[in-house]
């Protein structure tokens, strides 16, 4: 694997969920891979599972890490190819990529998209711009579009706990007060589509996923009946692509409550956190016995690691 930017880059998904799950019962293994080496965190927004979890994980493979606040603490970058840079930007991404280059074996990059203008989102100009300029891997650690390390660590939760050879699988949306991108929603189907799973997506009129994602994917617009004997229940807020960026509903009819779970098939919740308590999901759904979000923050250290020994080994 040269780079981890979308499930496109990996060549077989189910045989990288097998390995990530191999290499969680023994993580250090392959410290000789990461030796002498150093991977580069660069954030241009917050986090803390995708930080602390791809941290833990280059520690376990004997990477060193540099973490930096690119967006708080390095110089406003120009990404635009041929700006006369006499405003903000103090540096462009051509020296910046290529410097960073310089002190780092690996780069891992998060940036979220500004939800202004969908067709700029969509190029993805950050992170396209890491992988011209830059001279080693690229990772992504959510990009404006997809967030591909957290549905690794979905995927591999599903596998590790389904109780039926073809688990149904929903993607349910869920209300929230601010306007959130669409990357875990985008990402999470890509990679259902690419594993051999029953998945349903659901949520109200006005929050269709861009094309691209949601083809071939079945759509049910009423929560309920898309709940009916699901053995895995995702949810997740995404605002408008159609009506791009825009908070449509914050319909509470939405959010994943016991009466809803009492519809499935026993279902375990998940979500890939931050969530918001009895507006996402109510206090009984996540504190119950059937919830997996902890489980799924665990596995987000396995499945940065099963990319980082991809890309290391690749290397060699
Ligand atoms: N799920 C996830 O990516 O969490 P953070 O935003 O805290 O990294």
């Amino acid at each position: 694997m040269k780079n981890f930017t979308s499930v496109k880059d990996v060549d077989n998904v189910e045989q990288l969920v097998k390995e990530a799950i191999e290499l969680k019962r023994n993580p250090f293994a392959h410290q000789h891979l990461g030796k002498y080496k150093t991977i580069g965190l660069f954030f241009f927004n917050p986090s803390l599972r995708t930080r602390l979890s791809m941290q833990k994980a280059a520690t376990n493979i004997g990477l060193n890490v540099i973490v930096m606040n690119v967006g708080s603490q390095g110089w406003k970058i120009e990404f635009e190819d041929g700006q006369i840079m006499d405003g903000n930007a103090a540096e462009h991404i051509k020296e910046g990529a290529a410097v960073m280059s310089q002190y780092c074996d690996i780069i891992a990059v998060r940036s979220f998209p500004e939800l202004k203008n969908r067709e700029l989102d969509y190029e993805e100009k950050v992170l396209s711009q890491f992988v011209k300029n830059a001279t080693v891997p690229i990772i992504s650690l959510e990009s404006a579009t997809l967030h591909p390390l957290q549905s690794l660590a979905d995927l591999m939760t599903i596998r590790e706990h389904q109780i039926t050879s073809y688990p149904k699988v929903v993607l349910t949306w869920a209300p929230h007060p601010r306007a959130l991108p669409q990357a875990v929603a985008n990402s999470f189907v890509e990679w259902m589509k690419a594993a051999e799973v029953n998945f349903i997506v659901t949520h109200p009129e006005g929050y269709e996923l861009a094309p691209q994602f949601s083809a071939g994917v079945k759509i049910e617009y009423d929560q309920s009946k898309a709940f009916e004997d699901a053995d895995f229940v995702y949810a997740k807020n995404w605002s408008s692509y159609n009506q791009y960026g825009k908070v449509l509903s914050i319909d509470k009819k939405w959010m994943v409550d016991s009466s809803k779970m009492v519809i499935t098939n026993q279902a375990k919740f998940m979500h890939c956190l931050p969530v918001r308590r009895n507006v996402v999901v109510s206090d009984a759904v996540i504190d119950g016995p059937d919830s997996f979000v902890i489980k799924q923050a665990e596995n987000r250290i396995y499945s940065a690691q099963i990319v980082l020994k991809k890309l290391l080994e690749y290397d060699q």
